[in-house]
């Protein structure tokens, strides 16, 4: 069972903040932002939310693809940043884009969007022939502007994928989840229930990270990830013309390419522009490189994500659109 993406789209707000504009109101400074994480500018929303930009994504996408809304036969969203608790994303964009399909949300928080795929290919098995993908996320809701080591390094977008049944495409995955709320984690809020007794948890709905310990997961994660899929789809790394991988720090994807032997440049980084988008952050990159026509049909790409679960993922796969 295969699949290929057959449509992408993306969104930004249109708010761009600098690492300067940080160090404002934050004790931080461009020097420190660019060198230890590599990123100089961020899209934060204003007036705009998760839906209005995971909406105009999959629009997008659904262009790109040459699709309308009673083509798909499925919408799958993720966030952990959204509009609402309920309904889901999926449904908020299902809703505005006038589509009457199934739709649900996943979430594996970073590493949401090669889920996402993962989970199409098995609704592709019972079926479905053609599945909507969206990822959105507000992660300037989710930090606590204060702790300078959180803000500074996240950024808003969303990001969507059509994509299809195509059993004749290159497609292997692995994935990885371990069990794990130490080094990631963002607490709900505590309710007001007169029954509660339990201890009220901290920082309730602000993003809380081991830096360090998730950089190490991180590098591990995605290194291992890509020999990994390559092994199993009997690939070598000189096959790969891309990785594209969770934009989450200039650091971790530099040390990935050195521990593979690759070029700098075949591993995409748009973190400079955009800081980490969690799960926007592969299909935000696949869409810059679309437009950039980076990508040529047929050619092999690994997209590889890690993040709070802990979970990972690796999926290799041919670029299969014109
Ligand atoms: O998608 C979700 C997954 N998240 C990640 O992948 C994040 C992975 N981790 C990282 O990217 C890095 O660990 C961070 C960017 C979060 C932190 O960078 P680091 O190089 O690991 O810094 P550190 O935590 O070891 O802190 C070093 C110093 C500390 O000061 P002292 O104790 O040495 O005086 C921090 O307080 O840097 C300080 N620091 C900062 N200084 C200026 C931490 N954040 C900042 C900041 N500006 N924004």
């Amino acid at each position: 069972m295969s699949l290929r993406i057959t449509g992408i789209g993306s969104c930004v707000p249109s708010k761009v903040v600098s690492n300067d504009e940080l160090s404002k109101f934050l004790d931080t400074s461009d020097e420190w932002i660019s060198k230890r994480v590599g990123i100089k500018n961020r899209h934060v929303c204003t007036t705009e939310g998760v839906t209005d930009m995971a909406v105009t994504a999959a629009k997008a996408a659904m262009e790109d693809a040459g699709v309308g809304a009673g083509d798909i036969d499925l919408i799958i969203g993720s966030t952990v940043s959204g509009d609402m608790l309920l309904p889901t994303l999926s449904c908020l964009v299902q809703k505005n884009i006038g589509a009457t399909c199934m739709a649900f949300d996943i979430s594996a928080a970073c590493s949401s969007f090669l889920f996402l795929l993962e989970t199409a290919k098995a609704y592709f098995s019972i079926g479905m022939k053609r599945i909507l993908l969206v990822c959105g996320e507000q992660m300037s809701r989710m930090v606590d502007w204060t702790d300078r080591s959180c803000a500074v390094i996240f950024g808003d977008a969303a990001g969507a994928a059509v994509v299809e049944k195509d059993d004749s495409n290159l497609y292997e995955s692995v994935f990885s989840v371990s069990g794990n709320d130490d080094v990631i984690k963002i607490n709900m809020p505590f309710g007001n229930s007169p029954f509660k007794t339990a201890e009220q948890p901290e920082n309730p709905m602000f993003l809380q990270m081991k830096g360090q310990e998730t950089f190490k997961y991180a590098v591990g994660a995605m290194s291992s990830g890509i020999k990994d899929v390559l092994s199993k789809a009997h690939l070598n790394i000189s096959d790969v013309k891309y990785i594209v991988p969770h934009q989450a720090n200039q650091r971790i994807l530099s040390f990935t390419a050195e521990r593979l032997g690759l070029d700098e440049g075949q591993v995409i980084s748009i973190i400079s522009e955009y800081g980490n988008t969690s799960s926007s952050s592969i299909p935000l990159a696949l869409n810059i490189m679309n437009e950039n026509k980076m990508l040529k049909k047929g050619d092999v790409f690994v997209m590889t994500a890690f993040g709070a679960g802990l979970s990972s993922g690796s999926i290799v796969t041919k670029w299969a659109k014109d």
